[in-house]
């Protein structure tokens, strides 16, 4: 146990102070029970600082050794849970020096010089993001490998592509896919832009000026991996700009899982009858026997206002605040966390979930044959033999709505009634008018036709590594 200081219940608490925090007061200012989860980057950081402290000869090399044993001792009592953990003591930086200077006495009431709160907490928050950051890009990959194999299984599987939720035109089902591959991939590029600026050291910014003591913040910040510095000590302190821009990321992350589940969503309605999801990812109903829900997906999509709900939280948190730190800054911690713990837990089982998608390739094909998806099709075919593209817009529109009176699709049409809309048309316009002819025709980078299919997923595989 921790000795309690005379005047105050905690170790923030000096002789400044004539009165202890009411109890309210102390459990609405403490962040402990969420900045906990900061302690092995503390613990980290303090002991780069205290290596620094001892090279440029403020603290001696016993005082060095003995903050290194007793960190190592505290790491080990964290990890096992035997850390005594103390709200009376506000934070988790309190905690971890209250107790060292417990284990090591006054060698540990040595670490916190050239050092304040607010760059060490500024450091913690960037280590910690960016180990969640490395991990999340992991994440990304490997959902982006399971888009990947989908859609090489279904590089040919033809399907309805949409505008406007209406049938437009046909495309291969792996296309669609990749369409997914392509935000993952800009969300990747995005984070590993968002790191280079979480990764810069805060820390020898002290509580807002710098300090007086011959620091060498270099040293830190290459032991702690950072690329650079903060190069402005009351910037550094008060910057959350890397938070809100994570947020941002990660929004984006959500966004784009939620616009697949949504659609996932709708192809699992009968309706559609394109996907079933294993059922191991879907849940039942408590009173309607038959039913078979597609949680996940909607979960995905639902905790997408939550990672959105953060992101404006933080931009609330940060608008209008003077510098240079300010204690509104501890309200950081929860929406970064749970932003944190939000992705990587979709990102998982979206990969998860990926491969357990079976596709109805009939229903796809069905749907694809019912809006007349190959129109653009036949106005291309009229415009390459001549006819200006307005015109054989216009000329293809009829022949559409004499499709719909009839109730057949166009391809179904006689050669001898598709000619009345025009005489460029001949027999060899029923390819054009196939799903598989339609699709074919758009090979060029980024087309949907099969084989730009599979070279684009073997470019992409190339681009995973
Ligand atoms: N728990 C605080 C936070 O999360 C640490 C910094 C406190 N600094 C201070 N000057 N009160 O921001």
């Amino acid at each position: 146990m921790t000795k309690k200081s005379k005047s105050g219940s905690s170790k923030n608490r000096s002789g400044r102070f004539s009165e202890p925090v009411t109890g309210l007061t102390k459990r609405f200012t403490a962040s402990l029970d969420f900045d906990k989860r900061l302690a092995p980057y503390d613990i980290r950081a303090s002991v780069a600082h205290a290596r620094m402290l001892n090279a440029v000869g403020i603290l001696s090399a016993k005082d060095f050794a003995a903050i290194q044993n007793g960190m190592k001792q505290i790491n080990g009592e964290i990890a096992s849970g035997k850390f005594p953990w103390q709200l009376e003591l506000e934070d988790v930086h309190i905690n971890i020096e209250s107790r060292l200077i417990a284990l090591v006495g006054d060698a540990g009431k040595r670490l916190h010089t050239a050092r304040s709160r607010n760059d060490q907490v500024a450091t913690d928050v960037r280590l910690y993001l960016r180990s969640a950051i490395d991990e999340i890009s992991k994440l990304i990959k490997a959902a982006q490998n399971a888009l990947l194999d989908l859609a090489e299984k279904h590089a040919a599987t033809v399907m309805p592509g949409f505008t406007h939720l209406q049938v437009a035109q046909p495309v291969t089902f792996g296309h669609h896919l990749l369409a997914y591959f392509e935000m993952l991939k800009r969300d990747s590029e995005r984070l590993t832009d968002c790191r280079r600026r979480v990764n810069q050291l805060p820390l020898g910014s002290a509580a807002l000026a710098g300090t007086s003591y011959p620091i060498d913040r270099m040293q830190v910040a290459k032991e702690l991996g950072f690329d650079g510095l903060c190069e402005n000590s009351l910037d550094a302190v008060s910057d959350r700009d890397f938070a809100v821009e994570f947020t941002a990321c990660a929004a984006l992350i959500m966004t784009h899982l939620s616009r697949f589940s949504e659609e996932l969503i709708l192809w699992m309605n009968p309706g559609f009858g394109f996907v079933e999801i294993a059922d191991r990812f879907c849940t039942g109903s408590s009173i309607m026997p038959q039913k078979k829900n597609p949680d996940v997906a909607e979960l995905l999509r639902g905790k997408t206002g939550r990672v959105n709900g953060h992101l404006v939280a933080l931009l609330t948190l940060m608008k209008a605040q003077p510098l240079a730190y300010n204690k509104d800054n501890q309200e950081d911690k929860e929406p970064l966390f749970d932003t944190v713990d939000t992705v990587v837990n979709s990102l998982k089982i979206f990969a998860e979930m990926l491969p357990g998608i079976r596709v109805n390739r009939e229903a796809m094909r069905k749907m694809a044959t019912q809006g007349h998806a190959t129109a653009t099709d036949l106005a291309d075919y009229l415009a390459k033999k001549g006819l200006p593209f307005r015109d054989a817009h216009e000329a293809v529109a009829k022949a559409v709505r004499f499709a719909v009176k009839r109730g057949c699709d166009l391809s179904e049409l006689k050669l001898n009634e598709l000619r009345q809309f025009s005489k460029l048309i001949g027999k060899d316009v029923y390819p054009v008018l196939s799903l598989e002819g339609s699709i074919k025709s758009r090979s060029h980078v980024g087309g949907t036709a099969p084989k730009q299919v599979k070279a684009a997923i073997l470019r992409a595989r190339k681009q995973l590594g």
